[in-house]
C-alpha cells in the first residue's frame, strides 16, 4: 500500500522510527526491512537518534540486493536548541548554512545521494512562526528545488503554525509528524489541515501517547472480532483514517504483527467509535 501527497510521490503506509535504539539500530534497521518495512524515519540528533548506524544497516541491505531506491528513507533537521554538544553542523552560521551542513552530513551518514523527505524536527518557538522557522523553511524549500530531496515537511506543529505554512511557504510541507494523542481527537485539528492540503499525516506515539485507549475494552473486543492484538487495531485505524503510523518496537514479533494491519479491516462504525473514543 502507498499513500500520496500533493505531488503525488508515493510513500510507503507504514514507517518503521529509529529513535532511541542506540547501538542496536543498524540491527534493528536490518531487522525491520526484513520484516517487510519499506520505510525509516531518523533524525540528524545524536540525543535520540543514530544516522550513521542507519546508514550502515543500509549497507548491508544493499550487499543482500535490497537497493536504496526500494526504501522511503526520512531524516530531520535539528535547531541547535535540540542537539547537545555533538551538533552536526556548525551552530554560530547562519541558518541557511546550518541547514546545509545538517543535510550534508546526513547524505554522507546515510551512504546516500538524496533523501525521500526531510523534516524540521519543530518550529523554534510555541506559537506561530518566527523568522528563524521561515530562514530554514526557505533553506529546505531551496533542497527540495534542487531534487536533494523528494519531499519536504514539518514535525511537532500547531494547527496556527502549519496554517501559517502552508499560507505563506513558497512550497507547502508534503509531511506532517505529530505525536498523536486520542484526547485531541487523535490530533483532529492537524489531520484536518493535512487532509484540506494533501499533506501527509505521520503520527507517533500512537501506543504510548495513548496507554487508556489500549486497555479500552472496546478496542479489546474489537481485536478479538478480527484475532489480532489492540495495538494492531490501533495502528489499522490509523490507516484507515488516512494516517501514516510510525512504530519503533524493537521486537521482530511487533514488528510482523505491526505490519499485518495492512490486512485489516474495520467497520465504519468502529472507526467512528475509535475517533471518539477518548473525547
Ligand atoms: N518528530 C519527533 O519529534 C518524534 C518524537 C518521537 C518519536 N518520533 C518517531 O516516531 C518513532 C516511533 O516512536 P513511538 O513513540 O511511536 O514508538 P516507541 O516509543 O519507539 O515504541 C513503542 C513502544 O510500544 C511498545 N509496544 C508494545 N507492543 C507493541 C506493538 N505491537 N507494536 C509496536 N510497539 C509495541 C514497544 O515495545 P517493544 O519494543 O517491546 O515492541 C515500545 O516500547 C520514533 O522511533 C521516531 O522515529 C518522532
Amino acid at each position: 500500500m502507498t499513500l500520496k501527497a500533493y505531488t503525488n510521490v508515493p510513500l510507503p503506509s507504514f514507517m518503521y522510527g529509529t529513535a532511541w535504539k542506540k547501538e542496536a539500530t543498524k540491527e534493528l534497521v536490518e531487522l525491520a526491512v526484513a520484516s517487510g518495512f519499506r520505510a525509516i524515519d531518523t533524525a540528524n540528533q545524536l540525543i535520540h537518534y543514530d544516522e550513521a548506524l542507519v546508514g550502515e544497516a543500509l549497507q548491508a541491505l544493499e550487499k543482500k540486493g535490497i537497493r536504496r531506491d526500494t526504501l522511503f528513507l526520512q531524516t530531520k533537521f535539528t535547531s541547535a536548541g535540540g542537539q547537545d554538544h555533538r551538533t552536526p553542523y556548525d551552530p554560530s552560521a547562519d541558518l541557511t548554512t546550518q541547514v546545509r551542513q545538517s543535510f550534508d552530513s546526513s547524505l554522507t551518514h546515510l551512504c546516500t545521494e538524496y533523501v525521500d523527505s526531510y523534516v524540521l524536527h519543530g518550529p523554534h518557538q510555541r506559537r506561530g512562526l518566527g523568522e528563524a522557522d521561515w530562514e530554514v523553511w526557505a533553506a529546505m524549500e531551496g533542497l527540495y528545488q534542487s531534487g536533494e530531496t523528494k519531499m519536504i515537511g514539518i514535525s511537532n506543529v500547531t494547527a496556527g503554525q502549519l496554517t501559517e505554512l502552508c499560507e505563506q511557504a513558497n512550497v507547502k510541507p508534503m509531511v506532517v509528524q505529530n505525536r498523536c494523542f486520542a484526547v485531541v481527537g487523535w490530533d483532529r485539528e492537524v489531520r484536518e489541515i493535512c487532509q484540506a492540503h494533501g499533506i501527509i499525516y505521520q503520527g507517533f506515539s500512537l501506543l504510548t501517547a495513548n496507554r487508556a485507549v489500549l486497555a479500552d475494552p472496546e478496542i479489546g473486543t474489537i481485536a478479538q472480532r478480527l484475532g489480532t492484538g489492540s495495538a494492531q487495531v490501533i495502528f489499522r485505524f490509523a490507516m484507515q483514517i488516512g494516517m501514516l503510523p510510525l512504530t519503533g518496537t524493537t521486537s521482530e514479533q511487533h514488528m510482523k504483527e505491526d505490519l499485518q494491519a495492512e490486512q485489516l479491516a474495520l467497520s465504519t462504525e468502529e472507526i467512528r467509535r475509535i475517533e471518539t473514543i477518548a473525547l
